[in-house]
Order: C-alpha cells, then structure tokens, then sequence
C-alpha cells in the first residue's frame, strides 16, 4: 500500500473520531468543569467528588480534554482549563456551557437516528422523540430553559457583531419575530436608547421574555407578546428581525413565516434575517454541519445567499444587501417589493 493511502485512511478515522471529542466537550459542560475549575487547579480526584464521577473514569475525560486543548496538566494529577477552555466556565463573557450542555442532552438521540433522515428525507427528532422539537419544549418545559438559555448565550457571542453591521438608525421600532427570551432585543435596545422594541414569540417563552425584560428596567420600552408567526405578525415595526428563525424551516414554512412578516411591513420598513449564510463552492464552513443537524432536527435547512434571495422573492420581499458578522453568521436585508395597490392581508 501507499503510505499516503494510510494517511488517507487516518484522516477519516480522525473525522469519524470527532464525534468521541465532541461528546468528551458536551459531558464536561453537563458536569460543568469549567465552573469546577474557575478558581483554579484541582485534581482529578477532587474534580470527580465534586462532579459526582468516578475518578479513573473522569480522569480519562480530562485526559481527552487536555490533548484537545481545554485544560491542561498543572502538575501531576491537577488539571486547569486553559484560555481556549475558558468560554466552558458559566459566567465567560462568551460562555457558551449552555450550548454544549443543550447539544449534549439532544445531539445523542437526535444524530444517532440520521439513518432515519437519510432513508426517509424526514426529521427524526420527531421520529425519537414522539413530538416536533418545539412542542417538545414546551411539554418539558426544564429542557425548553436549557434551549432558550443556551439561544441566550449564543447571542451574547454574537451580539457585538451583529450590533456593528445591523445598520440601525436607533430610534427604530423593532420586532424580534421568534425573538427567544429577549436577549437580542435588551442588547440592542440597551446599544439604542432611542429604540422601542416589540418581541413575538410562543406563549411559553414570551412569558419568560417578559419577565426578563421586567428585570432588566426596559418594560417601559419593550413588550413581549405571545402568537403565532406563522399566522401573524405584529403590525408597528420599522425593522422586523429573524434570527436564526427560518433555518429551523423546510423552504414552505420559512416561506410563511416570511409572508406573515411581510403582510406585516408597511412600505420602509425593513426585515433583518440573521443566519449562518452557506457559502458557495465546497469549503469547510461551520453551516455544513449546522444544515445536516437542521434536516434531522426538524426539516430545517442552512441556504446560501442566492436561495434566501429566491425565497424573500416568493414572499414579495427583495434582498437587499448581505453583511458578514463575523465567521458564522451574517444579516441578509430585505425589503417589501413595491406592489400597486393595497398591502396583501390574507394569509397565504
Ligand atoms: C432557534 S430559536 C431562536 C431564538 C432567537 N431568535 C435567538 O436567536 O436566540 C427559534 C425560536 O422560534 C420560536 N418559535 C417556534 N415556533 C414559533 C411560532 N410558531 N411562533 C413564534 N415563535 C416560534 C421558538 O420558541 C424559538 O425561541
């Protein structure tokens, strides 16, 4: 054999392994290693009382951790978490424990059942799980917490970025279609203190919307109503946001939902959708694993620009432009098309 045929055969033994790694990271946000290692070193044995595991068991972990680059030996059996590690402690400016620890309590069944995808082109969560992921959510509301705590800190991440390209006048009306818990809509608004805000969202995360936006001081200039986006959209909104709402959607859902945005977005007004864009050719890029997790999760799909493009048009919107955040995610703008005579006002 040809020793670049063994290489070649190692580098898809590697890639098949990620998934070893990837489950090595979630354990340790579930067992929440980064808060455990915070103040500093500890060893395994001490981390594996705390953490309620068996210590050669864990030890092993840490192992794995360490030549992935998350902690560090500091001598002997202690262990550290390095920088690269640091976003696994919970109070990380860009912590994102919630996320892994989110991906950790579904990627397991969920990715487990892909064959089912494959042979059917259907989602299997709900083949797992009896139920689509967000009436999962709602009926076990403790996981639906951990999701929308986790959409929380994700946001954080990517606020900054968003913030600096968004375009915002400040004294616009915003609606966060989907908005989550009102994580986005609070930074702006904080970022705009000229802005009003608006956040649509199902009954169960609308109320805790609003109970966080309480507790922040911005009720006075931002409400959270339940409903329904795919029935209807709040009216008053110079910018209308979707982010990371339609990649859940197979393309005749996304289409409603933005119909209903658009029945909704009186002539200036302007929709931001904030999405992980597919970029053309075949280039790693991190919406390619993110489209395969979206079709076994619920149907959803990741689009490149030309296909967003393609929908906004079929629901009477035109793109306008689209600008990179930052290496993931970027915001398409969209306007209504010009149309004669009166706004659409039926579903459709
Ligand atoms: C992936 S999350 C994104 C949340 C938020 N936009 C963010 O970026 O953090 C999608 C959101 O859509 C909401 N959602 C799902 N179905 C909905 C519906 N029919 N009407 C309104 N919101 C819905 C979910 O509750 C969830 O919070």
């Amino acid at each position: 054999m040809d020793p670049g045929e063994t290489d070649d055969a190692y580098a898809l033994l590697a890639k098949g392994e990620l998934i070893v790694h990837a489950r090595a990271l979630q354990a340790a946000a579930e067992l929440g290693l980064g808060d455990l290692l915070a103040d500093g070193p500890r060893t395994a044995g001490a981390l594996a009382e705390a953490a309620g595991c068996e210590p050669g068991a864990l030890r092993r972990l840490l192992g794995l951790l360490a030549g992935d680059g998350v902690v560090a030996r500091a001598g002997g059996d202690r262990f550290a978490l390095t920088r690269a590690g640091g976003p696994l402690r919970s109070n990380h400016p860009a912590s994102v424990r919630s996320v892994l620890a989110m991906d950790g309590a579904v990627a397991p069944l969920v990715i487990g059942a892909t064959g089912h995808t494959l042979a059917t082109g259907e989602p299997a969560f709900p083949q797992v799980m009896g139920r689509d992921f967000y009436d999962h959510l709602d009926a076990r509301p403790e996981q639906g917490e951990v999701f929308d705590g986790a959409m929380e800190d994700l946001t954080r991440v990517v606020a900054p970025g968003l913030l600096a390209v968004s375009g915002l006048s400040g004294t616009e009306r915003i609606v966060d279609v989907g908005g989550g818990n009102g994580t986005l809509l609070a930074e702006i608004l904080w970022a705009h203190p000229g802005a009003e805000g608006l956040l649509l969202e199902t009954p169960r995360v609308a109320e805790a919307a609003r109970i966080r936006l309480r507790e922040q001081g911005l009720s006075g200039r931002c409400r959270a109503v339940p409903g329904d986006f795919f029935d209807h959209v709040p009216e008053e909104g110079d910018i209308y946001l979707l982010k990371w709402v339609l990649h859940n959607w197979p393309d005749e859902d996304a289409l409603r939902i933005l119909r209903s945005c658009r029945r909704a977005m009186a002539p200036g007004a302007r929709l931001l959708v904030i999405e992980s864009v597919v970029p053309d050719g075949d280039g790693p890029h991190p919406s390619r694993a993110m489209d395969l997790a979206m079709l076994v999760l619920s149907g959803g799909r990741e689009r490149t620009r030309d296909e967003y493009a393609a929908l906004f048009g079929r629901a009477g919107l035109r793109l306008e432009s689209f600008r990179e955040a930052d290496a993931r995610y970027g915001v398409l703008e969209a306007v209504p098309e010009q149309v004669t005579g009166p706004r659409p006002t039926t579903p459709g």
